[in-house]
């Protein structure tokens, strides 16, 4: 068993480095599958759920190589299934991003339902619902997804709520299919912008992506390409966070700053100072952050997957702050362990009431999903004494070695392996 031991209360100092994006990287691992020669993809994180994913390419025939420590290159000539057991289709969500790509280019699809962080329900019935109106029939829907189409032809879908993932499948979906297709209230996301890059790069027409309207004119074939993936802004403000719990100073490098505008203004409200070059934040941080209120929304706004890690940096604000989760509804799980080390936090539905307190202390903590794990090792940070973080296989699925990136910004942080 892995866990995380941190001696909590030193301010963290120095320059770290973010990763690509772990939300772009796994759409365009799935987009690859849409050309007939093979794709690099450039800037790939070390994680967990890139490896998962790499793995399921690999069941359906698809040879998944690394050339170097960030590169992959994928390959589909020899694709050979189509269909996904469940044990796999459950390792993550993203396995959903198969959906749109296998329909496009073979006609069907077979898999167990997706699994991924339990957040909330997280259903998939925006992406059955535009596939639907594309031609797609839906033979089976749970525990097997089970999706055929003669052809695919464009639709004018409406998306009720701007899905990230619904837009990313439905926008693969639609590169091969007969005619244009409109997705309105898209997802705005830079993720879904870095895709529609990579698509348009591999032939595709695409326009609007980064707007709520989204179209796409099928093409006849698209080919494969080199595609750098976007930085990781979700990582990239998991170290702004962690700099602003514990006081600190210092830099978070090779990150688009325009991507963390709203991440960046609540770090302006809590009374940190920060500076941005093309690739690089600045940060200073004052001893007792200001309490802000926040509210997650689909971007531009404030990013759901920082909530919990700003919920961290709060509970020592000088105030109490109020934070609104506005995309998932079980996204609080994480007060109930922060509350053992001194944490005054009141859950009320999608609310929450962060009452700020002097000091946290060390604690025995059990993470029990990515984002909260983050947010468990920042107020760890943040704490006197020692903590212990179990459950951390749950990190490693969204950030690569995070306790040595912390280690190098001068965290007392450090991996146990233990039988
Ligand atoms: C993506 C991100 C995830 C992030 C989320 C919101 C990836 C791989 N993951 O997840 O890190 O937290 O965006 O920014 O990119 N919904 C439905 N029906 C659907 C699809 C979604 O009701 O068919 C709901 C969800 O339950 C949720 C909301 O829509 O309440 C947003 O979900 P969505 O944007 O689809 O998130 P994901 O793409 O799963």
């Amino acid at each position: 068993m892995e866990r995380i031991v941190v001696e909590g209360g030193h301010p963290l100092r120095g320059e770290v480095k973010v990763e690509g994006a772990k939300n772009a990287i796994l759409p365009a691992m799935a987009a690859a599958l849409l050309a007939k020669e093979p794709t690099v993809l450039e800037g790939a994180p070390p994680l967990k759920d890139v490896e998962a994913m790499a793995e399921i390419l690999g069941w359906l025939g698809v040879e998944v190589k690394r050339d170097g420590p960030q590169t992959w290159v994928i390959d589909p000539a020899l694709l050979s299934r189509l269909d996904l057991p469940e044990e796999l289709s459950r390792k993550l969500r993203s396995s959903l991003f198969l959906l749109g790509p296998l329909l496009a280019r073979f006609g069907q699809v077979e898999m167990g339902y997706p699994g991924g962080c339990s957040i909330g329900a997280r259903p998939i019935d925006f992406h059955l619902k535009g596939l639907r109106q594309m031609g797609v029939e839906v033979l089976e829907e749970t525990p097997i997804v089970k999706l055929r189409a003669a052809e695919l032809r464009g639709a004018d879908i409406y998306l009720a709520y701007p899905s990230v993932g619904a837009t990313e499948n439905l926008m693969m979906a639609a590169t091969l299919a007969r005619g244009t297709t409109t997705i309105r209230n898209a997802a705005k996301e830079p993720e879904v912008v870095d895709l529609a890059r990579l698509l348009s790069a591999m032939g595709a027409r695409i326009r609007g992506a980064g707007s709520d309207v989204v179209v796409v004119e099928g093409v006849q074939e698209l080919h494969g390409v080199r595609h750098r993936i976007i930085p990781d802004r979700i990582e990239a403000g998991t170290f702004l966070l962690a700099l602003a719990a514990t006081g600190g100073e210092g830099a978070v490098t090779g990150v688009n700053p325009g991507h963390l505008y709203a991440v960046l203004d609540a770090l302006h409200q809590m009374g940190c100072q920060a500076r941005f070059t093309r690739d690089t934040i600045r940060l200073r941080a004052p001893g007792r952050v200001k309490p802000v209120d926040i509210r997650t929304q689909p971007y531009p706004g404030f990013p759901t997957d920082l909530q919990n890690p700003a919920l961290a940096v709060l509970l020592k604000a000088d105030g109490t702050s109020i934070i609104t989760e506005s995309v998932f509804e079980s996204r609080f799980r994480v007060v109930e362990e922060l509350r053992r080390m001194g944490a005054q936090v009141q859950v009320d539905g999608r609310l929450a009431v962060v009452r700020g307190v002097p000091r946290l202390k060390g604690a025995r903590l059990m993470a029990q999903e990515l984002r909260g794990a983050a947010a468990l090792l920042i107020a760890a940070l943040s704490a006197e004494g020692v903590s212990t973080l179990e459950g951390v296989q749950h990190l490693d699925r969204g950030y690569s070695r995070l306790e040595e990136k912390l280690s190098s910004l001068g965290a007392v942080v450090e991996r146990r392996v233990e039988s």
